[in-house]
């Protein structure tokens, strides 16, 4: 049947008989076609913290739709655009916005913007995300830098991994022992001390959503070791891991998700969410710009 109705479509019929590496490739060359920019860190904004992508310099932006196989975020706070350019003497390329797995995307199509940031030649990975705080003694609008993390959709067989293997992308087994790369952490807690602000690290974990989670999973999730669940980051990091980039990770304590024992709990919403995260944007653009300008010095 001819395809009267352009790219796009064709793109999705195309899509099922591309590997993931080929829709990347081609998601990479079309981005190559509006700037020869050739980023060395990926920057995924996480729900209302897209506004670090404002402070790239000699921006190019390409909007999700001219890039081949990327879906439409459907979220509020998700912009869906690409931003590549300097930030801190950095070439970057950010991902204003993402996709989740509950949105209804497969985890293979979450994580193929992440695989295009290293087809585009990221070795750098950068990921905020928006998380309800479980641990004791956190606040709504704090930074946690993750040290590692509890996948759980992921451990139950939502794993972008999961299928045939492409050696190109990376090893069949990869270890995620030391995902969370410890010189970007280090430099991290550096920036932070520079700016004057708190950042503990701790364990992130993510769930499925879209519902939050009932007073009980909360306390599993606590009983578990995490520090922080969220409904995102997990697969984008196994993915690039798989590809051998280094990741930094940093959420946003948008909300205490689970109060000291004795006191009530709150009821989380998406708007609180957005807006907590918005405000504490200022902050985690300044950990990230940061992290950026001591680059050259800690690799
Ligand atoms: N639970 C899950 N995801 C979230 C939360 C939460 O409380 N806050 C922000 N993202």
């Amino acid at each position: 049947m001819p395809n009267v109705s352009g790219r796009k479509r064709s793109n999705t019929a195309t899509a099922a008989t591309l590997s993931a590496l080929q829709q990347a490739q081609e998601a990479a060359d079309a981005v190559r076609t509006r700037t020869p920019l050739v980023p060395r860190a990926g920057l995924i904004l996480g729900t209302g913290l897209g506004d670090l992508a404002e402070q790239i310099s000699d921006a190019t932006i390409i909007p999700y739709a001219d890039i081949p196989h990327f879906p439409t975020p459907t979220v509020a706070g998700h912009a869906g655009r690409l931003v590549l350019g300097q930030l801190s003497g950095v070439a970057v390329a950010a991902l204003q916005g993402r996709f989740h797995l509950y949105e209804g995307y497969t985890p293979e199509q979450v994580v193929l913007p992440t695989r295009t940031l290293r087809q585009l030649g990221a070795d750098i990975l950068i990921v905020t995300n928006a998380a309800g705080g479980l641990a004791p003694g956190q606040h709504a609008g704090d930074l946690l830098l993750i040290s590692d993390h509890i996948g759980l959709p992921m451990m139950a067989g939502l794993n972008p991994l999961r299928g045939p293997n492409d050696e190109q992308l990376g090893p069949r087994f990869p270890a995620m022992t030391g995902a969370y790369d410890a010189d970007l952490r280090a430099s991290a807690r550096q920036a932070a001390q520079a700016e004057g602000f708190a950042l503990r690290e701790g364990v992130y974990v993510m769930v499925s959503g879209p519902n939050y989670e009932s007073p009980a999973e909360l306390r599993f999730l606590r009983t578990i070791g995490a520090d922080a669940v969220g409904m995102s980051t997990v697969p984008e990091v196994l993915a690039a891991v798989h590809m051998g980039m280094r990741v930094l990770a940093v959420s946003c304590i948008t909300n205490v998700a689970l109060p000291a024992e004795g006191e009530e709990l709150p009821e989380p919403n998406h708007a609180e969410v957005v807006a907590t995260a918005e405000r504490a944007g200022a902050q985690l653009a300044a950990l990230v710009r940061g992290v950026l300008a001591a680059l050259p010095a800690t690799l």
